[in-house]
C-alpha cells in the first residue's frame, strides 16, 4: 500500500492527497494571504533577517519579493516547490497557533493565484517574486480609496513579527529594500574600486550592483542604484511588531486649544503647506497621503500622513 508519503530525496517529499488534505492550509483569498504564507516559509527556513520589497504597477499589479537569509532550497527543487504536496515538513509539520503546516501547498496555490511565482535566488539569500493581478486576485486594502495601498500589507507583516520576533523583518519599496540589502552586506560593493577609479568603472560597478540586483527580483534602473550606492536613497526599516500601519487617530484631536484668536487659512495657503510637505517628503522618497488642518483658538495643528510611494521615482 502507497504511503502517506513518497520520498523525493534531499529532505524533500510529495505528500499523498489524504495526508495533504488533512494538513491543507486554508485556501488563499488575497495577496495578504499570500504574504503570509511566504512569511511562513521564510521563517520556518530559519532565516535571521527578511526583506519585503513590494510596489504596485498601473495600480493593478502588485509585485512582491521575499528575500531571507534561511537555509535556502537545493537548486534542482526550484521547480519543484511549486507543485501540489512537495515539502521538507512531511515528518515535522510546524505548529504556530492554528492547524499544522506542512502540507507543500502554499507555494501551489500562489503559483495558481499569481500571474508569475518564480523561486530568483535558491540561497544566500533566497529570493522569491510573485506578481499579482489585484483585479482577479484581490488585495484587500487596494478596495479602499482613501488609504495608501500598501497599509494593509504592512498590518500582516507588523501582526506576523509579533508573533515570533526571532527574525528582523524589514519592508519597503525596491529601492529602499536593495538600499537595505547593501548596508546590511547581504550584497556588497566594491567601495574601493569605485572610488580610486575613473568613471568608466564605476559605471561598471552600478551595472554590477544593478544585475546583483536584478538577479533577486528588484528591478532598478542604473541611477537609482547610483543613487542608492552613494547612500541617498534611505534603507528600508524594520518592521514595527504589531504596529499595524492604519492611521492611529491622535488622543488629543478634541483637546481645546489655549484660547485665543482663530487663524484663517485659506485654500491657497493650504496648498502652498501641502507643496512644501510634498517637497520635503519627496526629497526622502516619501510621498504626502493627505494633510488636515484644525484650526482652534491660539492654535493651528497640522496633521499630514506620510507614506512609501507604489511606484519608484525615477
Ligand atoms: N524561503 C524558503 N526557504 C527555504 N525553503 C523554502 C522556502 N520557501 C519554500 N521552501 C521549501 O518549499 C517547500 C514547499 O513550500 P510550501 O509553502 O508550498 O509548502 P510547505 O511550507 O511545506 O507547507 P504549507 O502548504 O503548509 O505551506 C517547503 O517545504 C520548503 O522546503
Ligand atoms: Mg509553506
Amino acid at each position: 500500500m502507497e504511503g502517506p508519503y513518497r520520498d523525493l530525496g534531499a529532505g524533500f517529499a510529495r505528500l499523498a492527497g489524504t495526508e495533504g488534505a488533512r494538513r491543507s492550509p486554508r485556501h488563499l483569498r488575497s495577496v495578504e494571504d499570500a504574504l503570509h504564507e511566504l512569511l511562513r516559509n521564510s521563517r520556518d527556513a530559519g532565516a535571521n533577517s527578511i526583506y519585503v520589497a513590494s510596489s504596485l504597477k498601473e495600480r493593478r499589479y502588485r509585485h512582491l519579493v521575499v528575500i531571507d537569509d534561511g537555509s535556502g532550497i537545493p537548486d534542482v527543487y526550484r521547480h519543484l516547490v511549486f507543485e501540489p504536496g512537495v515539502t521538507t515538513r512531511h515528518l515535522d509539520p510546524v505548529h504556530d497557533g492554528g492547524s499544522p503546516h506542512g502540507a507543500g501547498l502554499s507555494l501551489y496555490h500562489i503559483k495558481n493565484a499569481a500571474l508569475t511565482a518564480e523561486i530568483l535566488s535558491t540561497s544566500s539569500p533566497t529570493a522569491i517574486k510573485t506578481v499579482f493581478d489585484t483585479y482577479t486576485f484581490p488585495e484587500k486594502s487596494l478596495q479602499s480609496d482613501t488609504r495608501p495601498s500598501n497599509t494593509n500589507l504592512l498590518a500582516v507583516l507588523a501582526n506576523f513579527a509579533s508573533h515570533d520576533p526571532s527574525y528582523l523583518l524589514y519592508h519597503g519599496s525596491p529601492s529602499r529594500i536593495a538600499a537595505r540589502l547593501l548596508q546590511n552586506h547581504i550584497i556588497q560593493t566594491r567601495r574601493a574600486a569605485g572610488r580610486n577609479s575613473k568613471g568608466s568603472s564605476i559605471a561598471k560597478e552600478i551595472e554590477r550592483v544593478r544585475g546583483e540586483m536584478e538577479g533577486l527580483g528588484l528591478e532598478l534602473s542604473s541611477r537609482t542604484v547610483r543613487r542608492i550606492i552613494s547612500g541617498e536613497v534611505p534603507a528600508a526599516e524594520l518592521v514595527v511588531a504589531g504596529g499595524g500601519g492604519g492611521r492611529a487617530k491622535s488622543k488629543n484631536t478634541r483637546r481645546n486649544g489655549t484660547g485665543g484668536p482663530i487663524l484663517s487659512v485659506g485654500a491657497e495657503d493650504l496648498a502652498e503647506i501641502r507643496a512644501v510637505l510634498r517637497r520635503a517628503a519627496r526629497s526622502s522618497y516619501l510621498d504626502l497621503a493627505e494633510i488636515e488642518l484644525e484650526r482652534r483658538p491660539g492654535e493651528v495643528v497640522l496633521r499630514a500622513l506620510v507614506y512609501e510611494p507604489e511606484e519608484a521615482y525615477e
